[in-house]
Parts: structure tokens; sequence; C-alpha cells
């Protein structure tokens, strides 16, 4: 099942607090067609959602005020450019309601990082307001707001693995092998802006700078289901990967790293400049992670697992 079924939707009246947990997502397998005439890329792509959590709690108040604390904080504006103020008005609209709500966000999850920190924000905030209003929308009205604030919201709403189409909103659970797979999460100093990756990778295309688009994750799907982490890591494929190290060379010495740290695949993740590591398993993974921080390529590398669930109450 996708996202809850309508018995055991949380339904916890008007008082809250209502805390969500969201998670982190990467890319198995990230395929970026032509562009398209809405300026946006026909997507191929694998989510797989991570154990890097942002937390959102919301509580009923006669206005809506956000807050945070964590990753970020100080840098991203908690005004109404901020996704999660978006998340709340766009269901408020949608649902003809106030927008009062008084939220706080505990970031974990790095700002522009390629690991869709914004949309999971946005996602949390979508379930947060929901339980809180109790507004009574379906799953398929859910999605439909969580599309219109951003092309990963919808994953981060969904959760595990999933195959993600169109612009990456139309998504698809792919089912679950049980497996589960431990990653090393590399976060780089800085961001990179999604926008200006996707127009770096369609100026490498037309000076014929790029490799060929990698197509169908065909070859991720059989691996998932064969629970070997050594076949999963042949898979690993990213098309903005050439698009982002052209952006931020030294991501290089970050894959460079986590290689030579014996990693059995390294990838950018999504849009970079975050970088993830396949692991065998978890003590690998601390043994990757370790050697990575003592590189001193990257800013900070965790261990994380996954598949884990989309936004959820907690
Ligand atoms: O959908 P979202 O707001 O997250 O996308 C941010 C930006 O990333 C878009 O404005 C677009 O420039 C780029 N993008 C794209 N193709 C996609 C998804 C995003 O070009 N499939």
């Amino acid at each position: 099942e996708p996202l809850w079924g309508e018995d055991d939707r949380p339904r916890l009246g008007a008082f809250g607090p209502v805390k969500v947990r969201v998670p982190a997502k990467i890319n198995l397998h990230l395929g970026v067609g032509p562009v398209r005439a809405d300026g946006y890329h026909e997507l191929a792509t694998v989510y797989h959602a991570i154990s890097i959590h942002d937390e959102l709690s919301a509580r009923a108040a006669d206005s809506l005020v956000l807050t945070m604390d964590g990753e970020g904080a100080g840098e991203l504006a908690l005004d109404d450019t901020n996704l999660v103020i978006r998340a709340a008005k766009a269901l408020a609209e949608a649902t003809a309601r106030p927008a009062h709500a008084r939220l706080h966000l505990r970031k974990q999850i790095p700002l522009a990082g390629g690991l869709a920190g914004g949309s999971a924000d946005a996602a949390a905030a979508l379930v947060a307001c929901d339980a809180l209003w109790g507004t009574g929308l379906g799953r398929e009205e859910l999605a439909h707001i969580a599309a219109s604030l951003g092309s990963d919201v919808p994953f981060l709403v969904l959760g595990g693995t999933a195959l993600g189409s169109g612009r990456g909103e139309t998504v698809t659970p792919i089912l679950a092998s049980g497996h589960q797979w431990h990653w090393v999460v590399a976060v780089a100093d800085g961001g990179l802006s999604t926008p200006a990756v996707y127009q770096r990778l369609d100026e490498m295309r037309e000076a014929g700078e790029a490799p060929d688009p990698i197509g169908a994750p065909d070859e991720i799907l059989v691996a998932l289901r064969q629970r070997d982490p050594a076949v999963l890591a042949k898979a690993l494929q990213n098309d903005m990967a050439p698009a982002a190290l052209s952006l931020r060379p030294a991501l290089r010495d970050v894959l460079a790293a986590g290689d030579a740290a014996g990693a059995l695949a390294g990838l950018v993740s999504g849009s970079g400049p975050t970088c993830v590591f396949l692991a065998r398993d978890a003590s690998h993974a601390g043994t990757v992670a370790a050697a990575l921080n003592a590189s001193g390529t990257c800013r900070d590398a965790r261990v994380a697992h996954g598949p884990v669930a989309g936004a959820r109450p907690v």
C-alpha cells in the first residue's frame, strides 16, 4: 500500500500537536530525457527513501507560523517562499479552510543537496496539516496537491522504493523485497541549484559532451529483486552526474575517496552535490563513512539505510 488506507488514516482532530517524520531520497537510477515544452525534463527514475529524516511538528494556532532548527537554520527563508508554508497554504486552499498552524521544522537533510530536502519538508507539511486539520482528503487529492508543490513531493509522501515518471511526480511503488540496503551519504559544503544542473546537462548534450542517456531502469529493477549489494552496485546510474561534476569538479575527489574506502559503488545523488555510496552491510557502511570523514573531501559522511517509509505521523 503506497499510503495509509481509509481506516488507519490519522485523524487527530483540531488540537495537535502532530509530529511528522519525512525521509530524504536518493535516485538509484536517474534517466533524464529531453527538455519538454513546459521546461521540465521527462524522467525515468527509481526513487529510494533513506533514513536521514526531517521532522515537522504542527500545533493548532490562530495564524500560520514557521520556525526551524538544524541543517540550514538561518539560511532558509521562513516566509511564503518556504515550501512548508506553500504546502500548508495549498492544502488550506484546496479544503477551503484558514491556513492556521504553528509549525516547527527540525532539519537533518542538507539544503540544495540532491536529497530532495525541500520537497521532503513540503510532504511533511501536507501530512502534518492534513492530520491537524482532519481534512478528510483522499490519497489521490493529496498526491495532486503534492505534485503542484514540486516534482519529488509525491514520492516523499509515498516513501519506500518507487518508479518515477513524467517530471518525477508520477510514482508507482516497487514491491519491496524486504532487503535493507546500506548507504553512506557524503554531504558537501554548499549546495547546487537543481535548475542549473539540468541546464548544464542540456548544454553538454547540445555540445556532444554528455554520455548517451541511460534510458529505462530495467537493470535496477532486476538488481533490486536479487538482494545482492554487489549486483545493485553495478546497476546504479545517473544521467545528471556529468553535469554535477562539471559544475563541481571536486566531487571527483569525493567519489575517488569512497572508492578507495572500499565502497561497492559511488553515485551522485540526484542533481548533487551529495554523493552516496553503497556498502555491503551496516558495519561496512560505518567503515566507509569513517574513511570518507577522514579523507577531508566532504563536510560530513553519514550512514543510512533504505527503503524507509514516506512522510508519516510518529
Ligand atoms: O519540480 P521542482 O520544483 O522540484 O523542480 C525544480 C526545477 O528543476 C524546475 O524548475 C526545473 O528547472 C528542474 N526540473 C526539470 N525537470 C524535472 C524536474 C525538475 O528540469 N523533471
